[in-house]
């Protein structure tokens, strides 16, 4: 069954689209420019055959583990999750025994000590995913298990390490450099959002035994037009990705600026966490963007829904389904008449039923909405779905006028704290972190 995006409910006449579908040639320009120029790697991903040898040198290796140990954040994190979920869900199920991947992406002293106390430091591989190579929640968690492998592992504590990080500078690479320690690199031009089909969520991939493969072909496979150096703005025109990125920018002027991912294939959930990150961090500039709205199908029908259908109306939405998912076990036959209706058939009918009342429902409660319909909810629909994202998320930012690659605006919370922490320098966030704890607070007990 083809992948297939269906426009139908998306409301396109209401908006204007034609201001943005007017500017394929220009955009067409820019890719062209772009991808020749090697600006964008996670579509022309000029480094697979590399990593592809890499990754089959890594097997072996990696076989020798029952448990690795992730240490990342944003980008170098949540694409690895959702594949982790999609794709191996057995961890999370009852009578596991195989791999284990945990993912530490977060500055959580529980769940850390829950690592050093209970991983078996022999059978554990420690991956740190930077590309700077210096992101403090990070590199702070490899200064503490690298220590615990030291202990355990004594001598060979390098042995149960991996790096990946950017080819030639940050802390991280000079970690490699000195010690030894096993490395993969973040290609340049990378970003973290838009590099899970790298190194960066291949080895985890590869270590729960994913279809790494078809991962890229997929996103090869929706890249491939974009990155022709001879696109024309008529073929850019035709491509989903485009389409998706005019529809997105002409929300934003109509006052929609709420985007509702809402993925209605259960495992594929925290792909919506990925996008989050994806879309926000790429579109939420200069005043301008859309908050991206994950949401779960079925489960969030009990929870948010109220608000999509009823709320503001400022929401719009990409609604992912896959109308092959397993059927599943049987209704028993013989149910009260109250449930009659569900007798003798597929619980899986249930969710593709929920799935459409609920998108036609947001459609008539004037929920702009297109359907993202995978044909199957395999690996190679998973890379489509990351290519076509991803594309999408840049062409929006360029047809908004602004930069989809840079994140700046979330450094000053990161000098603030690193000044709290009493880093050199920052004397003055130093100046204004004084300036803030010693002024009045209202504050009150509840
Ligand atoms: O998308 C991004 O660029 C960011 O979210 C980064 O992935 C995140 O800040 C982690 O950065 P790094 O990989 O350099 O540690």
């Amino acid at each position: 069954m083809a992948d297939i995006l269906d426009w139908t409910g998306a409301d396109s006449q209401k908006l204007d689209m034609a201001t943005y579908e007017a500017r394929a040639d220009e955009m067409a320009a820019r890719l062209r420019e772009e991808t020749g120029a090697g600006r964008l790697p996670f579509l022309t991903m000029p480094y697979a055959a590399a990593l592809k040898d890499q990754l089959s040198h890594l097997k072996d290796f990696l076989k020798g583990f029952d448990h690795m140990l992730l240490l990342g954040i944003g980008g170098s994190a949540l694409g690895a999750r959702a594949l982790q979920q999609a794709f191996f869900p057995q961890q999370d199920q009852p009578g596991h025994t195989g791999p284990s991947l945990w993912i530490a992406d977060n500055v959580d002293s529980y769940a850390l000590e829950a690592y050093l106390a209970k991983l078996p430091a022999d059978k554990t591989v420690v991956v740190t995913v930077s590309k700077s190579g210096g992101t403090i929640e990070t590199v702070g968690q490899y200064f503490i298990l690298k220590k615990w492998m030291q202990k355990h592992a004594g001598d060979g504590w390098f042995e149960h390490m991996l790096l990946v990080t950017d080819e030639t500078q940050g802390f991280l690479r000079g970690e490699a450099d000195q010690f030894n320690i096993p490395t993969l690199p973040v290609p340049d031009n990378l970003g973290g959002r838009y590099s899970v089909l790298s190194a960066v969520g291949m080895i985890p991939a590869l270590f729960l035994g994913m279809d790494v493969d078809a991962l890229m072909a997929g996103a090869a496979e929706v890249a491939d037009l974009l990155i022709d150096p001879d696109l024309t703005g008529d073929a850019l025109a035709k491509h989903s990705s485009f389409q998706l990125a005019a529809w997105g920018a002409a929300l934003m002027d109509k006052g929609f600026d709420e985007m509702i991912f809402f993925a209605y294939i259960p495992l594929w959930a925290s792909f919506g966490d990925w996008f989050a990150q994806l879309w926000a961090e790429s579109l939420g500039k200069e005043g301008k963007g859309s908050q991206p709205v994950p949401a779960i199908g079925v489960t969030d029908q009990h929870s948010v829904n109220q608000m999509f259908m009823d709320g503001v109306r400022n929401k719009a939405c990409l609604f992912l389904t896959c109308p092959t998912l397993p059927a599943g076990p049987k209704f028993p036959a013989d149910l009260p008449d109250q449930f009659a209706y569900v007798r003798g058939k597929d619980f899986g009918e249930l969710i593709q039923a929920e799935g459409l009342g609920t998108q036609m429902a947001l459609s008539s409660n004037g929920v702009p909405l297109v359907e993202l319909r995978m044909g199957e909810d395999g690996p190679k629909q998973a890379g489509k779905l990351i290519a076509l994202l991803g594309a999408a998320t840049i062409l929006t930012g360029w047809l908004m006028g602004i930069n989809p690659l840079d994140q700046p605006a979330v450094e000053l919370g990161k000098r603030l704290a690193k000044a709290r922490m009493n880093a050199d320098g920052l004397e003055e966030e130093k100046a204004n972190l004084n300036a803030f704890l010693t002024a009045d607070r209202d504050t009150r007990e509840f």
